[in-house]
């Protein structure tokens, strides 16, 4: 196939880009900035500079790489900047999903986000609604979300990933990362607010096995939501900070994600809990 690849610069689309090529597909990655295009290059992709919020650049960007899908691995994170990255979510999705239409294009997966699940027990699957009338700040998130699901929906086959909470390298929980100088300051609580992780490596083979998925949104997540009376302790040993304050309940919401789905596809996460990819990422040496 060939594949119109934006955000292949990105924590998932570094590993991804290799993989896409090994399975003999052909790539037109994008990226804003011109120093990242020898990178790009060099992997064995062509590059293009585009900004996915310059629309008519965009549109002329998809239709000259003539791709047979895309894929949208586009966050904008690395500052922390939440409100630069919902604007990719409710504008930059859109103007990618219109220039692909647009280049009669069939095929798109996406990445989206598993903890947009309103209040319940147990781990959310894919047929529950999103919580759209949460409480802010957590509402524009979810509004986010939504905006970006509901723009590849208009794919003939829209595949959106709800990735669970990515660790591994360059993620927000490698071992040298903000969350690691938190855990050292004893600023995350040990709570019984349950999270579902994702090893970054995982995510980007579920991305690669989706080109081949039907429409609709998948949780991509490891087997064992994780509490936060279990995964902050084990997190603060591995990295030498001292044991966590422990905080008593959750809020309702915060309940993970099945990966039945997913499973039943055919995608088996090659870390299936975060307790043993944890150990394997976070050990010293
Ligand atoms: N589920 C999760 O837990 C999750 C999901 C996503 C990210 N994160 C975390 O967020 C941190 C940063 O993520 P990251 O390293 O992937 O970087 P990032 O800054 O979020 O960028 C991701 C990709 O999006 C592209 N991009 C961003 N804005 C764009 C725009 N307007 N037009 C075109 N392309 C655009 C970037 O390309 P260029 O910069 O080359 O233009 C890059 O390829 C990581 O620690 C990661 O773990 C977590």
């Amino acid at each position: 196939m060939r594949i119109f690849f934006a955000g292949a610069t990105g924590a998932v689309g570094r590993i991804l880009l290799p993989k896409l090529l090994a399975a003999g597909h052909s790539v037109v990655a994008s990226t804003r900035s011109a120093e990242h295009v020898a990178r790009l290059q060099a992997a064995g992709a062509e590059a293009v500079v585009v900004d996915v919020l310059d629309r008519s650049a965009l549109f002329a960007a998809v239709a000259q790489a003539r791709p047979d899908a895309v894929m949208h691995q586009l966050t904008d994170l690395s500052g922390r900047d939440f409100a630069a990255n919902n604007r990719l979510r409710v504008e930059g999705t859109p103007n990618l999903v219109d220039a692909a239409l647009a280049a009669g294009v069939s095929r798109m997966v996406a990445q989206s986000l598993y903890s947009i699940y309103g209040p319940g027990e147990g781990p959310a699957s894919e047929d529950e609604p999103m919580d759209l009338d949460a409480p802010p700040p957590r509402r524009s998130m979810i509004a986010g979300v939504h905006a970006l699901e509901q723009a590849v929906a208009r794919m003939p086959v829209g595949v959106a990933l709800r990735n669970g909470y990515f660790y591994g390298p360059g993620t927000w929980y490698a071992r040298e990362s903000l969350t690691t100088d938190q855990i050292r300051r004893s600023e995350i609580a040990a709570t019984g607010g349950v999270v579902s992780f994702l090893h970054v490596a995982d995510a980007a083979e579920a991305s690669l096995q989706a080109l081949s998925w039907p429409a609709g949104p998948v949780n991509i997540a490891d087997d064992e939501p994780a509490p936060g009376t279990a995964w902050v302790p084990l997190f603060a040993s591995l990295v030498g900070a001292p044991p966590p304050p422990v905080k008593p309940g959750r809020q309702p919401w915060e309940r993970g994600a099945s990966n039945a789905k997913a499973r039943g596809l055919g995608w088996v996460p090659a870390c299936p809990t975060w307790r043993t990819g944890f150990v394997q990422e976070l050990s010293a040496g």
